[in-house]
């Protein structure tokens, strides 16, 4: 792109402001920021234009009532884990990682997927997802395609980490690494916030990205290709989610869902889960910030919440169903933040008070174009305790402390006796690698074969 048609399109645009600095910048820096100009979605920019106008995404019209659930029966549960099985074995099951956040609440330098997590080992996010995937793929003796979504901001230092662990003892040649798409902010008049005389401020697009990207990047063509059917989903601060757990794979498949979704029961009317919806006939997630404390608080005739499940984004998607979404345009939502910001004389501020608008696509927006879909209920001390904060709820103590209670009460089931304190809670800190077991009947089989472990201190088995 020269300067001429950059000056032109931004002129139509509106946004000729970027080229502001122009006289000033060095060769390198001209040609970096005419990249830049190169690369932005005016589309998309047309679009949070608007909707900065509106100043409010589209109103939603008819009531929401809670989406029904399914609570498997032990019978139901067998037929479905053998149907999911039979899909794992025949190599028809991919796993996706959404891992292009910021991870701004936690606050760590890096991929938030780098961060040490493992009680025992200290071992990374990253290790908990990717060794279930190696579990899968040699309990089922099939090779299980893991696509990993990283952004500009963390896209290296991802791979970096794949690569330093040795890709976690996967084949390299499974693990597929795509980028979702970067978006500008736009300050209250709709123009588009430079950090830099000769940068634009860029963020991730949101987890709905993923969609685009998928496409954009060939992973979706790669999935067709490799003649998957079904692709779990989850997010890369939950390390007790089980993976493609075969149940829920079975499940999808038995009902022919587009979607489904794990549920599970809030912890308490004001966690910050979004709850699955039938409003005018479709589904839909409402936010935890659309509901009014009234609404949170609303009980049932039983005493229990009327919006009694959240989602935790563990998700299903049947691959035609993510092929014909990633077709579709999802709704931009649109958030008042800080954003650093270049003055007139080049300097760069952070301010303290929100100055812009960041712009996001979610995944859950498919939800209303899905004609069936299942919202299975889950346990969620089993399966969802996500790193979110530094400290309090929802951070890496509360999730080391679920990851260990969770491996106790495995190794409990599995006859091993885990001393524990008055409440409960194990003395010591256990782990186990999930290339190891992956579910207490691994566990039982895998400690069936040695002797018994010592616990007189922290435990942590792994494979060798
Ligand atoms: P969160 O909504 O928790 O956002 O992402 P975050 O960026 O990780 O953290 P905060 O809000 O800045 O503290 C939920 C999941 O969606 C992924 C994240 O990596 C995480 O796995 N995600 C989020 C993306 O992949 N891309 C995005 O643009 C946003």
């Amino acid at each position: 792109m020269t300067y001429e048609d950059a000056a032109q399109q931004l002129r139509a645009e509106e946004q000729e402001h970027l080229l502001r600095f122009w006289k000033t910048l060095a060769e390198e820096q001209r040609r970096r920021l005419l990249e830049q100009i190169a690369l932005l979605d005016f589309a998309a920019i047309r679009r949070m234009r608007a909707l900065l106008e509106q100043r409010a995404a589209g109103v939603r019209h008819g009531d929401a009532v809670p989406a029904d659930v399914v609570e498997m029966l032990p019978q139901e549960r067998a037929a479905a884990t053998a149907r999911g099985e039979q899909e794992l074995r025949a190599g028809k099951v991919g796993v996706l990682l959404v891992a292009g956040g910021q991870g701004s609440r936690l606050g760590f330098e890096g991929p938030k997927g780098a961060f040490p997590i493992g009680p025992v080992s200290n071992a990374v996010l990253f290790h908990f997802h990717a060794r279930k995937v190696l579990a899968l793929g040699r309990a089922y003796g099939a090779r299980l395609p893991f696509y990993i979504m990283t952004s500009d901001s963390n896209d290296a230092a991802t791979r970096a980490c794949f690569a330093e662990h040795g890709f976690f003892g996967l084949d390299a040649g499974d693990v597929c690494f795509f980028q979702q798409g970067m978006w500008p902010a736009l300050d209250p008049r709709g123009r588009v916030i430079m950090d830099a005389p000769d940068h634009v401020f860029m963020s991730p697009d949101g987890h709905g990205g993923l969609l685009s990207a998928l496409a954009s990047s060939g992973e979706l063509a790669d999935m067709e290709r490799r003649g998957l059917s079904t692709i779990f989903y989850q997010q890369v601060d939950n390390p007790l989610v089980e993976v493609a757990d075969p149940a829920f794979v079975g499940l999808h498949l038995l009902r022919g869902a587009d979607l489904s979704i794990k549920v599970c029961a809030k912890r308490d009317p004001q966690e910050g889960l979004g709850v699955v919806v039938k409003r005018d006939g479709r589904y839909g997630m409402v936010e935890y910030t659309e509901l009014t404390d009234e609404q949170k608080q609303r009980r049932r005739d039983d005493g229990e919440l009327y919006f009694r499940y959240g989602s935790v984004a563990i998700h299903l998607f049947a691959l035609p169903f993510l092929r014909r979404e990633a077709e579709t345009e999802l709704p931009l939502h649109m958030a008042h933040k800080k954003i650093p910001v270049c003055d007139d004389h080049g300097h760069t501020t952070t301010p303290k008070a929100p100055n812009g608008y960041k712009f996001e696509k979610f995944i859950f927006d498919v939800l209303p174009h899905a004609d069936t879909l299942i919202n299975l209920v889950f346990d969620r001390h089993d399966e969802f305790s996500p790193v979110k904060n530094a400290t309090g709820p929802d951070s890496p103590a509360t999730c080391k402390r679920d990851l260990i209670a969770k491996w106790a009460r495995w190794l409990t089931e599995a006859g091993v006796e885990v001393p524990r304190g008055a409440d409960g809670h194990p003395l010591m800190p256990v782990e186990i690698d999930p290339a190891f077991a992956h579910s207490p009947a691994s566990l039982r089989a895998r400690l069936a074969r040695m002797s018994p472990p010592d616990l007189s201190g922290p435990l942590w088995l792994r494979d060798p």
